[in-house]
């Protein structure tokens, strides 16, 4: 027999498929990087206070050595009680992260070919997910503001339309969408994916929950990744009609939700009060990060909803130059160099009092040496 290619056996889309790009771990920039000795990640909008004391001091107490509940049941009713607005625990269903979700419900629905609108610049996760998936990608572009352009996008929806992705507050640009846009575009009757993973940082009333019980086309995310601080551990969660629900469960590897991920949320929700307080010091150093920046001549920030500040520059030569210098002290944020529209932006997660005070005497010595 001969002996067979290894590569030539995978499917050929799949080495079309440009992967994620995902931001750096600091073991990474410090083996590229050797002179740094402390390194102020503000590059992935994680919680720079981590997580609530009570979680980290309790990780070593759980029973590893028995498989989670594959149906969730302790999570989902808990869940069901912290959101609130009538949804029951059979609306609810957990993932690693809300990106497992997405590849969930990617799994569901889409067929090669498929047409998912995905309005960017935005998470980058929905077309990476959406590619595997063999969908062919519609990228109705934002305007200016970064707003979703409705009409253009009703207009684009056709019998192949399976699903759109709006993430409000969006990340990168930080901005909302309206209830009544998000209403527009539910009454079309495709799958509407409102991800609102930064969600407890643009507080309740920026939510579309309450459009639950109206539409059964509408999937919300959320994640424990960004306010709990528990991004490392994997655990999000998707609401949706019951029905859909059932589907995923279903569809899912069965212990998908890793005990110590399971007390850990549980705990963070015994623990809301704290974390929220905590929410409140991240939005006071946005807010002041963003007034401060607003005197800066070479930036401009754009106003943020979320836990990360996204900022134009003249030129992605500025852009390029600022991050830099950053690195060179230390600081890491997101640079986008593979998408066109944001060459000359930069996403700034926003850290500690400590660590905002650094960024911005090192923003503005830049200016100094620009
Ligand atoms: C908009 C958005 N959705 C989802 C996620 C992924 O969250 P998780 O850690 O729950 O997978 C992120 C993470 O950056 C995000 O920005």
């Amino acid at each position: 027999m001969t002996k067979r290619n290894i590569e030539n056996m995978i499917r050929n889309y799949i080495k079309d498929i440009v992967g994620y790009d995902p931001v750096k771990h600091p073991d990474s920039i410090k083996e590229n990087n050797t002179s740094i000795t402390e390194i102020i990640k503000l590059n992935g909008n994680e919680n720079p206070y981590g997580t609530s004391p009570k979680i980290s001091s309790s990780l070593n107490n759980y029973p590893i050595h028995i498989y989670p509940d594959p149906h969730q049941n302790k999570i989902r009713q808990k869940l069901a009680k912290h959101v609130g607005a009538d949804i029951l625990p059979s609306q609810i269903i957990a993932g690693a992260g809300s990106d497992e979700i997405i590849e969930l419900l990617l799994k569901l629905f889409i067929n090669p070919q498929d047409e998912i609108i995905i309005p960017e610049p935005t998470f980058g996760m929905y077309r990476f997910f959406s590619a595997i998936s063999q969908a062919k990608i519609i990228n109705i572009p934002r305007n200016e503001q970064f707003d979703v352009n409705i009409d253009t996008t009703i207009a684009n929806i056709n019998d192949k339309t399976k699903m759109i992705f709006l993430c409000s507050p969006n990340n990168p640009t930080g901005n909302l969408i309206s209830i009544s846009d998000t209403k527009k575009i539910l009454e079309t009757g495709i799958i509407t994916i409102i991800d609102e993973a930064y969600y407890e940082f643009a507080g309740s009333e920026s939510s579309v929950i309450k459009l639950t019980t109206q539409y059964d086309n509408l999937i919300i995310l959320r994640t424990f990744s960004k306010w709990a601080g528990l991004a490392a551990l994997r655990i999000g969660y998707g609401i949706m009609s019951q029905i859909l629900v059932n589907y995923l469960l279903s569809i899912k590897t069965p212990y998908n939700i890793n005990i110590v991920a399971e007390n850990a949320m549980l705990l963070a929700l015994e623990d809301k009060n704290f974390l929220m307080d905590r929410i409140q010091n991240i939005i006071d150093e946005r807010d002041n990060f963003i007034a401060e920046l607003k005197h800066i001549s070479f930036i401009k920030p754009y106003p943020s909803h979320a836990n990360f500040v996204l900022c134009e520059f003249e030129s992605s030569t500025v852009a390029n130059k600022l991050n830099l210098y950053l690195q060179q002290n230390g600081i890491f944020i997101r640079t986008y160099p593979n998408q066109k529209r944001l060459e000359s932006f930069l996403r700034i997660s926003i850290g500690t009092s400590d660590q905002m005070k650094f960024l911005l005497a090192k923003i503005k010595e830049f200016k100094h040496i620009k």
